[in-house]
């Protein structure tokens, strides 16, 4: 169980749901970010990144039953990340977060790692 966990206390796998949803809703449009993303249906992206958020933040292990170790800075590798690309990533994910009302403190949370784990996928210059 997952008693306790921020997972559990934002609302468990239907906020992360609602989160990840609203954020490619935002990449789905945006000239800079959708063409780095390899497959054609964002569907696997999604999975993808809710079952990380839902296992970092407490809840069921899948992602890593199905993906392995994170290692998110490598699987980060094959796509150029600079600033411009970091920053966009951040919009769609603010509009996602501010889109859950969740409260103040929680939030706070969510934002902070967001914009920390953002940052440091940074692998390029430019
Ligand atoms: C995968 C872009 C930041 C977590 C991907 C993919 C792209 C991408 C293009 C491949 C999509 C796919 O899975 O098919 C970016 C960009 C970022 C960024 C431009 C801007 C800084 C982040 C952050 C996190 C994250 C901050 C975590 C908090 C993931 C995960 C995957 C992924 C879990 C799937 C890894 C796998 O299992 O293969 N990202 N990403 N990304 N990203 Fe990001």
């Amino acid at each position: 169980m997952t008693k306790g966990s921020f997972y559990e206390a934002v609302g468990g796998e239907e906020t992360f749901r609602r989160l990840v949803h609203r954020f490619y809703e935002g990449v789905a449009e945006d000239p800079l970010l959708r063409p780095l993303y390899p497959e054609e249906d964002l569907a696997g992206a999604e999975d993808r990144l809710r079952g990380f958020l839902v296992q970092y933040w407490g809840g069921p292990k899948t992602y890593s039953e199905q993906r392995g170790h994170p290692r998110l800075r490598m699987r980060h590798v094959p796509f150029v990340i600079g600033e411009a690309e970091r920053d966009a990533w951040l919009k769609h994910m603010h509009d996602a977060v501010q889109d859950l009302s969740l409260p103040e403190e929680l939030e706070n949370r969510l934002w902070d790692y967001l914009v920390m784990a953002a940052h440091s996928l940074v692998n390029s210059p430019v």
